[in-house]
């Protein structure tokens, strides 16, 4: 029995090393040196070629190597039968939120205003603070962090998700409640699991409905946002700036127009990599948990797509 890592232009040395220290036993194959795929029974994937698992004949469990699984779903010859699981780990939330909580501070101080100002040597002390109401779309694992932190730093913070809830201590908005939610907030965080029906959602019929001067964080998936529909949604002013972590293409393309806009703050994915030592041991148990036929750990539900 054995563990294949299939994640394609990406160095998972840091992987196999966390692997022999917390299991010396377990056999791990790297894609694509596959050396035996029929001894191969769970997968650790990151955008992988689409259709190779059909090379698998005896997979039992397929292991997203981050939070989204998006790139696994994509996949329309993932056998429909198998458990798929993501990483939920402090190693991957406290520095999600870590980043959420710069990216938000950064807008509501104005960094990006004094470093451009500095350059200039102006000395600029008007409005040193924006008044800011944050909205936090998807309230899983990693948006329940970012609100219950940003609400401890003192931001009004309100939540938008798919399906109801009773039990936040933060307003609570879901399904065709969006425009009360975009009224309620001018900060908005996109944390939503890439779905069809979240696809393009943050798109010019959105922006128009946003408070105007919103401003907008993207740390789910480029495919959440039009990104022809920012750049005009800037342009009239409606959206006041962006602070994008992904992107539909990448890495952004070198003509890309966000790379010189003063109002867009890129950065190149970099919000939460997944931290091998801290999420192998869930992995690790998720294995031995399929051989004793026990519920798994992180688990998702096809159907909803998260
Ligand atoms: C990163 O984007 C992840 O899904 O963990």
């Amino acid at each position: 029995m054995s563990i294949a890592i299939i994640s394609p232009g990406r160095d998972v040395s840091s992987w196999v090393k966390s692997f022999k220290k917390a299991d010396p036993s377990i056999d791990i194959q790297i894609f694509p040196d596959i050396r035996d795929k029929e001894s191969v029974e769970l997968v650790i994937l990151w955008q992988h070629p689409k259709g190779i698992l059909k090379e698998f004949p005896n997979l039992k469990l397929i292991c997203s190597m981050g939070a989204g699984v998006d790139h696994i779903l994509s996949d329309p010859e993932i056998p429909i039968t198998l458990p798929i699981t993501r990483i939920v780990d402090p190693g991957l939330t406290v520095p999600m939120t870590n980043y959420v909580v710069m990216a938000t501070l950064n807008y509501q101080r104005q960094l990006y205003r004094y470093q451009s100002n500095q350059k200039k040597k102006v000395w600029d002390m008007t409005n040193p603070e924006l008044e800011i109401q944050v909205g936090v779309m998807g309230v899983g694992a990693l948006g329940s962090d970012v609100i219950s932190k940003l609400k401890m730093l003192g931001f009004p913070v309100f939540g938008y998700g798919n399906s109801p809830k009773t039990d936040t201590d933060y307003p609570y908005f879901y399904g065709d409640e969006l425009p009360q939610f975009l009224n309620n907030v001018n900060l908005i965080v996109c944390m939503l699991p890439l779905t069809p029906r979240t696809e393009n959602i943050l798109n010019l019929d959105f922006f128009r409905k946003c408070n105007k001067g919103t401003y907008i964080i993207n740390v789910a998936r480029g495919n959440h946002l039009v990104e022809g529909d920012l750049v005009t949604a800037i342009g009239e002013g409606i959206i006041s700036g962006a602070f994008l972590d992904v992107f539909r293409q990448e890495p952004l393309p070198q003509e890309h127009p966000f790379w010189n806009s003063d109002k867009i703050t890129v950065t190149p994915h970099i919000a939460s990599v997944t931290n091998p030592n801290s999420a192998i041991p869930q992995i690790i148990e998720n294995y031995k948990r399929i051989k004793d036929k026990k519920q798994l750990l992180n688990q998702i539900n096809r159907i909803l797509g998260y």
